[in-house]
């Protein structure tokens, strides 16, 4: 650890306008929701990105398969521009490389395909012509998800698996291209506690089976620490901190992180922290302040904060990196 860089990120950013209410203000207003965030992703690494509902995980991710296109800021592939891939040859190869599962897989999978042909679907886009390489490859993906034996899946329908299974075949699906870049979009956290374990296992084995890299989104800490090489925090659409799992979950430094680790208990007998309260409730960056976003929740806050803009992120120890005025 860490390969090469495979996934750069810079200044990413994605306004969406709210809808006008009061057809006598002519000002526009924006949800920021991912706003000038800045990171990478190496070979082989598990990215996580954590934060409470609404801070802008989803749409990073959508961003990163180009389901969004950017407000502003670049996306670099192995060092390819990404925003610039817009149609044709380039984007088949992009979808190639880079895939995406979805957080429900009640909704993500079409519930009039059979298993073959959702799996297979990728591979017909792709100009895999042959229905016997089509059967087999699907086949030998089936069975890398713990399908088995994939004979008895892939003439059935979603509505005939368990959501586990179902996970297991949107896997199977974005797998099936061999991508390097998969974003994972709280793929447990819909599914039975029973059965996460089993799913998240197997996506830990897929990275080394298929050497594939993840962004891993998950609101779960304990998920985070047991899937993730780093961590990204983010609040209202900011990256805030950014670190080695354990260091981050063992030694936060933000305020924000701070208060996230010590609201919800993290799996380890070791560990000990005093609570600090977060104040107030989060609500949607709607033509946010200048100011750093966290202040109205900030136990030390200070004028400071008020009077200087967002704090950008800043190394405070090899690879750790905060976004705060007072550290
Ligand atoms: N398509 C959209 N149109 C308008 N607002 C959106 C859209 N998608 C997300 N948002 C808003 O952007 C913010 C971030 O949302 P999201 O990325 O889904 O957060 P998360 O995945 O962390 O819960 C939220 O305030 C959300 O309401
Ligand atoms: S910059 Fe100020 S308001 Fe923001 S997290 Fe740091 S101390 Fe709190
Ligand atoms: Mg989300």
């Amino acid at each position: 650890m860490p390969g090469r860089e495979l996934l750069g990120v810079e200044g990413l950013t994605k306004y969406f306008p709210v809808k006008k209410r009061l057809f006598l203000s002519r000002a526009r207003s924006f949800i920021h929701a991912v706003d000038d965030v800045t990171f990478t992703v190496h070979e082989g690494e598990i990215f996580g990105l954590v934060g409470e509902s609404g801070c802008g995980k989803t749409t990073t991710g959508k961003l990163l398969v180009k389901l969004y296109e950017p407000t502003c800021g670049s996306i670099h592939l192995d060092g390819q521009d990404v925003i610039q891939i817009r149609r044709g040859a380039r984007l088949r190869e992009f979808r190639r490389r880079v895939q995406m599962i979805f957080q429900d897989p009640y909704e993500s999978l079409n519930p009039r395909m059979t298993i073959f042909d959702i799996v297979a679907e990728p591979l017909a886009v792709q100009g895999v012509r042959s229905l016997v390489e089509r059967e087999e490859r699907v086949a030998d993906m089936l069975s890398k998800v713990g399908l088995t034996p994939p004979e008895t899946f892939m003439f059935r329908y979603p509505h005939e698996l368990s959501g586990g299974q179902r996970q297991r075949v949107a896997i199977a699906r974005a797998m099936v291209l061999g991508p390097e870049f998969v974003v994972a979009d709280e793929p447990t956290s819909m599914l039975d506690v029973s059965i996460r374990a089993g799913v998240m296992k197997l996506l830990l084995e897929l990275r080394e089976v298929l050497n594939v890299s993840y962004l891993y989104i998950t609101h779960d800490l304990a998920v985070a620490r047991y899937m993730c090489d780093r961590l990204a925090v983010m609040y209202l659409g900011k990256v805030v901190e950014v670190g080695p799992t354990e260091e981050v979950i063992q030694e936060p430094l933000h305020p924000y992180t701070r208060a996230l680790i010590a609201a919800v208990p993290v799996p380890d007998p070791t560990y000990r922290r005093e609570p600090v309260e977060i104040k107030g409730d989060i609500s949607a960056p709607i033509d946010p302040p200048s100011y750093c976003r966290f202040l109205p929740r900030c136990p030390i806050g200070d004028v400071t904060c008020e009077s200087s803009p967002h704090p950008s992120l800043k190394e405070v120890r090899a690879g750790h990196f905060v976004a705060c005025h007072r550290l």
